[in-house]
């Protein structure tokens, strides 16, 4: 059965065909990234402005590197939340129109939920496992029963992960997106330079916090300004990487051993880090547990991903009809639509 996928929630216009949830048969993404570099974020209205211009060619091209009409498709999955509003209706609007005019069933898919599928376009995997999902707008421990029953033990409660990386690397002066950077540089730092205190939520072992650490970057950096001295870039970067890192994975390992999971998957932008994937890689050694993160191409935001989770989500029994909204926030494991 093949799905195609849509996938528009942030500066990524991706389409992709997607056989049996785990085959990726194509995989076009198209990125307004460069254009929203010299503002150091996404600038909503031109990602919304790109995704117009780039949707139909994007899928026309997706559906040819597949080989595929769309008569050979049996269903069109779309990501309807979360992420900025005028970027998912973009997707949103041109997987309606295309469902419609093809009489195609419409697939909704969250997509932190994709972030999660696309482990299961890089491995065999298969649910029951404990996920960590870390995003520019997520950073999560979800407990994923069934590919279609999650259940999120554990979150944050300011900034993701992804989202500290990015304005620490802006406070830095690095180029956008600033996870990005401070993963390339890291490794010509020190990461025991600065000391960085180990944040922890009240009454909530598995919750996150990150903009306290995010702070302290930023008060070492206007401190030194002030005082006109200069700082170590790359010191600085790899020990807040070091602490975002040790971080996610301290309440990810405790999670695990509390609710007696084995199998460990990260998923979403953040996995691409290095020190990220090494040191889960060791934690997960070390208790004898399996980890699965997916391939680096798959990390980022993708349509293969909804195309996989769209497939999942469809033998379940999810369709939309064409009044199908977008939503710029959802809980991943109490969705509506
Ligand atoms: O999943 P994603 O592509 O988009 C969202 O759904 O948010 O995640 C983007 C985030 C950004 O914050 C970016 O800095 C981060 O993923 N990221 C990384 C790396 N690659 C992307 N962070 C650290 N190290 C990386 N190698
Ligand atoms: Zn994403």
């Amino acid at each position: 059965m093949k799905i195609l996928g849509i996938e528009s929630s942030c500066d990524e216009t991706a389409a992709a065909v997607v056989e049996d949830g785990r085959k990726v048969l194509s995989n076009v993404i198209a990125t307004s990234l460069n254009e929203h570099k010299i503002y150091g974020g996404v600038v909503p209205e031109i990602a919304s402005r790109r995704h117009a211009e780039s949707i139909s060619g994007v899928v026309e091209q997706a559906l040819k590197d597949a080989n595929c009409t769309m008569d050979d498709i049996e269903a069109v999955a779309v990501t309807y939340a979360p992420g900025l509003i005028g970027s998912l209706l973009v997707g949103v609007g041109f997987a309606k129109g295309l469902a419609l005019a093809c009489e195609k069933p419409l697939v909704p898919v969250h997509h932190l939920r994709g972030h999660i599928a696309s482990n299961y376009i890089s491995s065999d995997i298969e649910p029951p496992f404990l996920c960590l999902v870390v995003s520019g707008g997520h950073s999560h421990i979800v407990a994923v029963k069934s590919y279609t029953d999650f259940e999120v033990i554990g979150k944050t409660r300011d900034d993701a992960a992804g989202e500290a990386l990015d304005k620490a690397g802006r406070t830095m002066k690095l180029e956008y997106p600033g996870g990005v950077s401070i993963d390339r540089i890291s490794p010509q730092g020190d990461e025991n330079a600065f000391a960085f205190p180990k944040p922890r939520v009240a009454n909530s072992p598995y919750d996150y916090s990150f903009s306290g650490l995010k702070t302290v970057v930023i008060n070492i950096v206007h401190n030194a300004e002030q005082k006109g001295e200069s700082i170590n870039i790359p010191d600085l970067a790899a020990s807040f990487q070091k602490s975002v890192v040790d971080c996610l994975l301290s309440n990810f390992e405790s999670a695990a051993r509390d609710f007696g999971y084995t199998k460990l998957v990260i998923a979403g932008g953040v996995s691409a880090n290095s020190r990220l994937r090494s040191q889960a890689e060791k934690m997960c050694k070390k208790n004898g547990w399996s980890l699965t993160i997916p391939e680096l191409k798959y990390c980022g935001d993708n349509a293969a991903m909804i195309a996989s989770q769209g497939y999942f989500e469809y033998k379940n029994g999810v369709s939309a009809q064409e009044n199908l909204n977008a939503y710029a926030t959802m809980p991943l494991d109490n969705l509506h639509y």
